[in-house]
């Protein structure tokens, strides 16, 4: 399965997610490799760190030959790359904050991507830094009703441990975090194959 992580905002946590959710995958005993299309290099950049370490063997790959799961870290742009990575991905999931400038860029983005891709497109928005003491996480699928979306079912909360899945990996993880991932990546491989 190719699943690919998106938004033209930058910041929001594509690279965050992607490392998270490929770091869960590798526990439940899955083959992952990671795509990275940001000239930023960050996924690159701390997978090799992890790897070094040996907390991990997701590798850095240009193809999805091979793997049980391929994960496409994009660029926070919008442009042909990211219309090329949306066509080949069995998902495609938009991560996002939930603040006002972030929901504006979160639906130019859906807005670019149905117009550009596919029209089958398995797109989802996934919401990421979710203050939840604020209440916000009470109305999100209004939220992704407003910018032309549908949710996944779970999001992840705001928490400093996903700040430290760079450097320590999975261990960085407490149950709390480890259980809202599981439940992101069980959202994203369950979600039906026809999005928005
Ligand atoms: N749920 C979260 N809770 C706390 N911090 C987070 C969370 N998600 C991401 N971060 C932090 O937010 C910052 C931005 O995340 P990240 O680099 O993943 O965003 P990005 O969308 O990939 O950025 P870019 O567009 O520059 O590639 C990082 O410092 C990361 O550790
Ligand atoms: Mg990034």
């Amino acid at each position: 399965m190719i699943i690919s992580f998106m938004n033209q905002k930058g910041g929001v946590g594509k690279t965050t997610v992607t490392l998270g959710v490929a770091l869960t995958l590798e526990r439940a005993g899955e083959k992952v490799g990671i795509i990275d299309m940001d000239s930023q290099k960050t996924s690159t950049r701390f997978l090799y760190y992890l790897r070094a370490n040996n907390q991990t063997n997701i590798e850095i790959t240009t193809s999805a030959r091979g793997f049980d799961y391929v994960l496409i870290d994009t660029a926070p742009n919008l442009n042909l790359k990211q219309v090329k990575a949306a066509d080949i991905s069995d998902r495609v999931i938009l991560v996002t904050k939930t603040a006002p400038p972030n929901l504006l860029s979160t639906q130019e983005t859906v807005d670019y991507l149905k117009k550009h891709c596919r029209p089958d497109l398995p797109l989802y928005l996934l919401f990421n830094h979710v203050d939840n003491r604020k209440g916000h996480a009470q109305n999100l699928e209004e939220k992704a009703t407003k910018v032309g979306g549908v949710s996944l079912p779970h999001h992840l909360s705001y928490m400093s441990d996903y700040e430290y899945l760079f450097l320590q990996g999975y261990a960085a993880l407490d149950k709390e975090a480890r259980l809202e991932l599981s439940q992101v990546v069980y959202d994203i491989v369950s979600s039906p194959k026809a999005g928005m």
